[in-house]
């Protein structure tokens, strides 16, 4: 049975289906509760948050479920400013402040960014959640063992089969393998994104044959035939973003949940005019103008000085062309339900089809 892997065994969860952690406006913890009570497993993106928010969220989820749930950090590299490249971005961005009467901010050279320290991974061993998982780099050695010392799972993503194997190396035992197909930042470290951008379908098999580690697939997965694919490549679970989006727990505005229920396959694209990574979301003026020539934007998280602006501005006038609608490619698949009904749906359609392949191999032999 597809649901009792590795990862339901490793976790104690009933199914292998991971929400994956999103930061929107609001904390997602109502979605995490749900999801986590529904037998999945709920996360809760905590990268923005400060050492007394990440203690207080983490006391709602454990006053809102008693099941096992994972908490989300980013990993990237301290930012550098360099001059020229805020130059140029400042100059791409000016015409847009224009347009919206919007005052151009001063330049990106502070950022008051959250970084993963000691401090929070003391507060993790004490709160010991089931999973930390990262995204945007490989952990220290150190780091997974003493995560790992107090119980806890340790996750991050990967992008490629070598960004995998160096995970793997650092001691990680839950690879996210995101494929190009992803909703949200690319969690890329190793490699540079416009010279791989590696299929979910293409990517999972080859992760799943070069490492031990489990696998989750990542990337395109909005239901349950793509539940049964990822199974078929070997994966132990799969990790969903977008699906999740459009749950009745998850505090999205109603311009956005209505995006996201007329979305197509062709909405989205990658840009790093959001905040200097690759980031795939709805196609914008604002994204889609500044990528043309791919320029080098400010490094994460510096771009936000000048996106964030133009983003609060969108949400004050329900502006969807001035807001940033990160969603992935199968975005069109998703339709508006509770976590618990979407969940039951994905385990019913997964049982359905991978009972009709095994039936079709049985007659066609
Ligand atoms: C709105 C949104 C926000 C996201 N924020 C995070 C995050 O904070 N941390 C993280 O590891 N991944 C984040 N991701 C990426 C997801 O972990 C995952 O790779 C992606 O959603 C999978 O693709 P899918 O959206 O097609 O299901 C985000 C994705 C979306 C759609």
């Amino acid at each position: 049975m597809w649901q009792e892997s590795r990862l339901s065994r490793l976790l104690n969860i009933e199914y292998p289906i991971v929400q994956a952690p999103m930061i929107l406006q609001k904390p997602l913890v109502p979605l995490a509760a749900a999801v986590s009570n529904a037998g999945g497993l709920g996360s809760l993106g905590c990268a923005e948050m400060s050492i007394n928010e990440l203690e207080q969220r983490v006391a709602q989820l454990k006053a809102s479920t008693d099941k096992p749930f994972n908490l989300n950090f980013f990993l990237h590299k301290p930012p550098i400013y360099r001059a020229e490249l805020d130059d140029r971005a400042r100059s791409l961005v000016a015409p847009f402040y224009e347009n919206l009467n919007l005052e151009l901010p001063a330049d990106t050279s502070v950022t008051e960014a959250e970084t993963f320290d000691a401090e929070k991974l003391d507060l993790l061993v004490e709160q010991n959640p089931a999973m930390v998982s990262f995204h945007f780099g490989c952990p220290q050695g150190a780091v997974v063992d003493r995560l790992k010392g107090a119980g806890i799972r340790v996750a991050a993503t990967a992008t490629t089969v070598s960004e995998a194997l160096a995970l793997e190396r650092s001691g990680v035992e839950i690879i996210v393998a995101q494929g190009w197909e992803a909703g949200g930042h690319r969690g890329s470290f190793a490699v540079n994104y416009e010279d791989t951008g590696i299929g979910t379908m293409a990517l999972v098999p080859q992760i799943v044959d070069a490492v031990d580690c489990l696998v989750l697939a990542a990337g395109g997965i909005g239901d349950g035939r793509a539940i049964a694919a990822s199974t078929a490549l070997g994966a132990d679970g799969v990790w969903m973003g977008t699906a999740f989006l459009t749950c009745t727990e998850t505090p999205i505005t109603g311009i956005h949940r209505e995006a996201l229920l007329s979305a197509s396959d062709e909405d989205t694209h990658l840009s790093r005019a959001f905040s200097g990574r690759p980031c795939r979301a709805r196609r914008t003026p604002y994204s889609v103008g500044l990528a043309e020539g791919r320029p080098d934007f400010p490094e994460f998280p510096l771009m936000y000085n000048y996106s964030s602006p133009i983003k609060r501005h969108g949400i004050a006038h329900d502006d969807l062309d001035h807001q940033f609608l990160l969603y992935g490619q199968a975005a069109a698949l998703n339709r508006e339900r509770s976590a618990e009904q979407l969940i039951c749906e994905l385990v019913e359609q997964t049982n359905e089809i991978l009972t009709a392949m095994q039936t079709l191999g049985r007659t066609s032999v």
